[in-house]
């Protein structure tokens, strides 16, 4: 991350932060976009603004508490108002089906993600210009129990995507997301239909949710160099 992205990160993540009213229930989300998004709704609660957050992931839990956010759970409450969270790839191209569809779960929260974005009436995409595409082409995260994973593997591999577990960085071993399963990165060259490749593997068994978010974002924030592009989908 060189200093111009963490910049237009953090423009993205303030700029929607703005979005949060008083009473709300907002969705956390995960990364280092999110990350500005939540220090600066904790700003805006250390002056006096009153809202209960949704943690995406134990990172964003972990955030939300040093930032001073109240925290609730989807239990708890009857609605969520708004969910801001990043994404590592959006689709960006007006004449395309898939225009605004998202691959998420490069940090392996996508699950969570999914279930409290989805939920939220309003949910806010913070990116910097990088992850912009036309078409999508880094691979697809699916979360799959943990007895399930070769199961899984051959059935991505039965549509042509090719399967790696990810494996962690400091243990020997894999990936255990903050629920416990395990992470296939899938490679589909080329994803033609994002949407349907979204419905087929929800449909394998053992596959606990996928990092493509078809039809779900509302509104992209875009940080720039100097300023925030924003997208209404
Ligand atoms: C977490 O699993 C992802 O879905 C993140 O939302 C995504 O990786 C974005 O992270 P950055 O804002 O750090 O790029």
């Amino acid at each position: 991350t060189d200093g111009g992205t963490a910049a237009a990160k953090r423009r993205a993540g303030e700029r929607a932060a703005t979005a949060v009213e008083d009473d709300f229930v907002v969705g956390l989300g995960t990364g280092s976009t999110a990350a500005y998004a939540i220090d600066a709704i904790g700003a805006a609660v250390a002056d006096g603004l009153d809202v209960r957050g949704i943690p995406t992931s134990f990172q964003s839990r972990q955030r939300a508490l040093e930032a001073g956010i109240a925290l609730t759970s989807l239990d708890a409450v009857d609605r969520v108002d708004l969910a801001i969270d990043g994404a590592d790839q959006v689709v960006d191209d007006p004449g395309a089906d898939a225009h605004g569809a998202l691959i998420k779960g490069g940090g392996g929260a996508h699950a969570r993600e999914k279930l409290v974005d989805a939920t939220a009436e309003r949910f806010v995409v913070v990116v910097d210009p990088s992850k912009l595409t036309a078409r999508f082409d880094r691979s697809v995260p699916v979360e799959v129990l943990p007895d399930a994973y070769t199961v899984v593997a051959d059935r991505v591999r039965d549509l042509e995507g090719e399967p790696t577990l990810r494996s962690a960085k400091h243990k020997d071993g894999p990936v255990v997301t903050d629920n416990g399963n395990l992470v296939l990165d899938c490679e589909f060259d080329p994803i033609d239909d994002p949407g349907h490749l979204a419905a087929t593997l929800s449909g394998i068994p053992g596959v606990v949710e996928h990092g493509l978010f078809v039809d779900l974002a509302d509104t992209i924030y875009v940080g720039l160099e100097d300023g925030v592009d924003v997208r209404e989908y």
